[in-house]
């Protein structure tokens, strides 16, 4: 099989898995989640912040985001790309979530923004459908995150945020697919940088 047919294939199952969630059930581990990551950061000199808007079933970062902003945190959001045949993002900085915008694919945007540049960035907190043990991700199959992270100096830190649910024990990937440093769950903080 190819390995395309084996990643529509489990993103497929993961998306189910994901449906299968109740709302509280979502919300509730999110804000584990969230509570995970902040007591990381309180731990880390990092200030500039790349994270997601969350959207549908994701592990929700809106109440995380807004903490953040808060805090005194520069939080840079995804603001894909309107010529969509590029299948690329930039990061812009959040003023506050009351301006942000829908933008491509309905996902709130910072769309006026401040650019943000990738080495600007410290850490980065990334979505992704399933994560394995060692870090690899299955993203939505855009190939968004694949060409963001190929810019993304190494030192950056990379952590997806996931459901328990999503840990699998392996995800097929090629060449141009990056992995993260650590996946944070609701159960626990999975270490994945070799060595
Ligand atoms: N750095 C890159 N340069 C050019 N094409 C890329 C790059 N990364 C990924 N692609 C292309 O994007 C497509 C989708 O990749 P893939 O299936 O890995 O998506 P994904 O990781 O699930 O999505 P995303 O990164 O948006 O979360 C593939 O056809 C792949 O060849
Ligand atoms: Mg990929």
């Amino acid at each position: 099989m190819e390995i395309s047919d084996t990643k529509r294939q489990l993103r497929a199952e993961c998306h189910q898995k994901i449906q299968g969630l109740s709302l509280t059930e979502v919300n509730e581990k999110s804000a584990r989640i969230a509570t995970a990551v902040w007591a990381l950061l309180e731990t880390s000199p990092y200030r500039m912040i790349g994270a997601y808007f969350s959207f549908g079933k994701e592990v929700g970062t809106e109440a995380l985001i807004r903490r953040l902003l808060v805090a005194g945190y520069q939080v840079a959001l995804p603001v894909v790309s309107s010529q969509q045949s590029r299948r690329e993002m930039d990061f812009r900085l959040v003023e506050q979530v009351e301006a942000l915008v829908p933008g491509v694919f309905g996902i709130l945007e910072p769309q006026h923004g401040k650019v943000v540049f990738p080495e600007e960035l410290e850490i980065m907190l990334l979505p992704g459908l399933a994560f394995s043990r060692t870090g690899e991700r299955l993203g939505r199959g855009g190939g968004y995150y694949d060409r963001y992270l190929a810019k993304l100096p190494p030192e950056v830190l990379k952590i997806g945020l996931a459901f328990s649910e999503q840990i699998v024990k392996t995800i097929p990937t090629a060449e141009h697919d990056l992995k993260v440093d650590m996946v944070i769950t609701e159960e626990e903080v999975i270490p994945c940088r070799a060595g």
